[in-house]
């Protein structure tokens, strides 16, 4: 059975003794939640340490980032197994900041979706569109382009290491969030669009979470809605009592 994911996802903020500070905090206010999955990625830095807080927990850890191959000459990069070795569960790949600032193709994410799930990762593939897409009534193509690519090659039994991520750009850090319904409309057309890429069982069990400004303020009426499962959170999960609300949303 699907279980709600609420992500924290904190950027390129926090060294390690700030991360170990934040991830003592959420291992006190979230011990008693255990009807939904919380993660959270810190920078590759504090990975280490912050899994060394939360081993044992009912917290789980994830990276921002990852490269496709497993060693070798990539300078700067980090493997598949690199991450797992610190304690890694999951990976986001393809966020907006490495699609927009650092200059990720859909090609180069699906080689980084593959080579993570064949190393037994699992995948939070973020997908959404820019503001200008969005007002030339363009966001469904380009979120079907998103996922049609990312997922290239990747198989059925693969897919339940597949969480997908839908981010409207110009929501992210803007304190701009979708409407709800809006967000919803789009979450509805990536279920039908996984359910004709895969099949209806599949895409009614994949999570496919919400970002974009996810604040305590609106998780509710956002989880409110029928096609949200979950919500990836940039800087309202760097706040331990902020994170905790969004992480205990009340289902309406
Ligand atoms: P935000 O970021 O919550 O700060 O808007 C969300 C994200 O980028 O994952």
């Amino acid at each position: 059975m699907k279980r709600y994911l609420i992500a924290g996802n904190w950027k390129m903020n926090k060294t390690t003794g700030e991360a170990i500070e934040l991830a003592q905090k959420l291992v006190e206010s979230l011990k008693d939640v255990n009807d939904r999955d919380i993660l959270i990625c810190p920078p590759f830095t504090a990975l280490y340490s912050v899994y060394q807080v939360i081993k044992g927990t009912n917290i789980k850890l994830g990276a921002q980032d990852v490269f496709y191959e497993n060693s070798g000459a990539f300078t700067g990069e980090i493997s598949p197994i690199m991450l797992k070795d610190v304690g890694c569960e999951y990976v986001i790949i393809g966020h907006s900041e490495r699609r927009h600032i650092i200059g990720e193709t859909d090609e180069l994410i699906n080689k980084k979706i593959k080579a993570a799930i064949n190393n037994g990762l699992k995948t939070i593939l973020c997908v959404g569109e820019l503001l200008e897409e969005r007002e030339a009534g363009k966001t469904l193509e380009v979120v079907k382009t998103q996922i049609e690519k990312g997922l290239n090659g990747v198989s059925k039994e693969e897919m339940k290491n597949v969480v997908i991520a839908y981010e409207p750009v110009w929501a992210i850090g803007t304190g701009k969030t979708a409407k709800p319904e809006d967000a919803q409309e789009v979450h509805a057309y990536i279920r039908e669009l996984l359910s004709k890429l895969y099949s209806k069982e599949i895409a009614d069990e994949t999570i496919i979470q919400y970002g974009g400004s996810v604040k305590a303020s609106n998780i509710d009426s956002l989880m409110a809605m029928p096609d949200i499962d979950g919500a990836l959170v940039g800087g309202a999960s760097l706040v331990a009592e902020e994170f905790t609300r969004i992480v205990k949303f009340i289902k309406q």
